[in-house]
């Protein structure tokens, strides 16, 4: 039977623990603070996007979906991307209002919000979105769009509104990977996190790990915008329609013993859509069918619900799959990768040298990879695969993180040491090799301790131990 494992990290998110992995998902510094301080703040993102207009972002292992919702709410902070359509559902609700048109949940409109969504169901972004006939066509959607919902009721103060807005252009395409479909189904059900309360964290599960990690107090650093799972919410159900098959998954989601973890007025939401689906028909009218839900069950609370639901710029393509077999049928070349999966030692397959090689191929030149981990044998890997490889550093703890791998040499800020590069060339540095992509973690891990029992470079104990006498 399925289970999960969730707890309060120490800064109040939801993260989990991994029994058949015996690793936890989410760093008990905070799940939120982790996605934020070792993947979204290293990539620079308001630097990238002085520069450019569209990136192209592969979320590998989404668990959750820390990395990749943290990433959307960035941009939302930043205003490097919006709800486009915010400012006009504004004033169109205005006019009808003082027209005394119809209301504003019909059929009509309904019907007619689900033509304008664009791409919702594509996955050939590259050909839709990057050329300028595309932005022509998603130009000329949009028209059409406003055309027949609102005929004269769009002025011109709109478009200017629009063409004055910075985020306007720019377009991002995430793809999510993760052999876990159920992990996709629940990301967008997490509620947003607990203030200074820990008491949810004695539930009957096995925390001796992860106890002695948490610190007692909760710091909240970071929000995540509740459009932010809304968007991601409208997505999986729209993308992944096997949820409401699913009797495990919704066992879990509406259990009393995970009820900490969840937000219930998106469980209110999923029930509401499932009961309704028969009423609403095809799935992919998602946006009418929460449109309507939204003005007539949801609290004031959720004002601002519908305008995640017009996030036309934010293509984001749930997979679920082994990354490894996901990246060999990807055509895709990505500007930033975040690489997320358990620990080499657990998930060697996602940190081997022929892993890398294929991240390679799939990285633009200006592009960057991004891991939590700071392990020997996966910066060698990189090394060998052929990237230039430096540190991640956190300055609000003044510690290094993780590790950036990139194709372009000034992309790395902070170099590996003396002390990083002699591990490197120690026994800790020897990486893990899987040559046709398909082993087990198992036979890696095999072949792995065979390989460093069999070698001749210095132990790593032995290499520290020098280094400690010599400096
Ligand atoms: C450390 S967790 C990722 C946490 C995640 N980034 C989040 O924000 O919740 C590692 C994830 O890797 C996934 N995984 C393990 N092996 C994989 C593989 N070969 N391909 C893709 N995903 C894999 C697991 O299902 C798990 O969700």
């Amino acid at each position: 039977m399925y289970e999960i494992h969730p707890y309060f990290t120490n800064d109040g998110s939801v993260g989990l623990f991994s029994p058949e992995a015996d690793d936890i998902y989410h760093s008990t510094y905070g799940a939120l603070a982790e996605a934020y301080e070792k993947f979204v703040i290293p990539a620079e993102l308001e630097k990238y996007f002085q520069n450019n207009s569209q990136i192209k972002v592969l979320d590998i292992c989404y668990g959750i979906g820390y990395n990749t919702k943290s990433f959307l709410n960035f941009l939302l902070e930043k205003n490097i991307i919006n709800f486009k359509n915010k400012n006009l559902k504004k004033i169109k609700k205005n006019n009808l209002i003082k027209q005394n048109n119809v209301p504003i949940h019909t059929d009509n409109i309904e019907n007619n919000q689900y033509n304008g969504e664009i791409h919702s169901n594509n996955t050939n972004y590259t050909d839709k979105i990057y050329g300028n006939n595309i932005s022509e066509e998603f130009r000329m959607q949009n028209t059409h769009e406003d055309a027949i919902n609102n005929g004269a009721l769009y002025s011109n103060n709109i478009s200017k509104e629009n063409s004055t807005s910075k985020a306007q252009n720019n377009k991002i395409f995430l793809k999510a990977i993760d052999t876990d479909a159920k992990l996709f189904y629940f990301s967008p059900f997490f509620r947003q996190g607990l203030e200074e309360d820990k008491k949810y964290n004695s539930i009957d599960f096995n925390y001796e790990k992860i106890n002695k990690l948490l610190q007692g107090n909760f710091e909240q650093k970071y929000k995540l915008k509740n459009d932010v799972n809304l968007f991601i919410f409208k997505n999986i159900i729209a993308k992944m329609s096997e949820i409401f098959e699913d009797i495990e998954f919704e066992q879990i989601l509406t259990s009393k013993r995970y009820s900490a973890f969840f937000d219930k007025k998106f469980i209110a939401l999923f029930k509401l859509f499932k009961n309704n689906r028969g009423k609403y028909g095809l799935l992919t009218r998602v946006k009418a069918f929460l449109h309507n839900i939204y003005y007539r069950y949801i609290s004031n609370r959720y004002k601002k619900a519908l305008n995640a639901l017009c996030l036309d710029d934010f293509i984001f393509e749930p997979e679920v799959e082994d990354a490894r077999i996901s990246l060999i049928n990807d055509k895709n070349i990505y500007n930033l990768i975040f690489l997320d999966a358990f620990t080499p030692a657990k998930c060697p397959a996602l940190w081997s040298l022929e892993f890398f090689k294929l991240l390679f191929e799939h990285l633009d030149n200006d592009g960057m990879i991004l891991t939590y981990s700071n392990s020997a044998a996966v910066r060698n890997a990189m090394i060998n695969a052929g990237f230039y490889v430096g540190k991640i550093y956190n300055p609000k703890i003044d510690k290094y993180t993780g590790t950036v791998a990139a194709k372009n040499k000034s992309l790395i800020k902070y170099e590996l040491s003396e002390y990083d590069l002699g591990l490197i060339n120690s026994r800790a540095g020897i990486f893990y090799r899987d040559e046709n992509l398909n082993r087990s973690n198992e036979a890696i891990i095999a072949s792995h301790e065979i390989e460093v029992k069999n070698s001749d470079k210095i132990s790593s104990s032995k290499f520290i131990k020098d280094y400690k006498t010599k400096f």
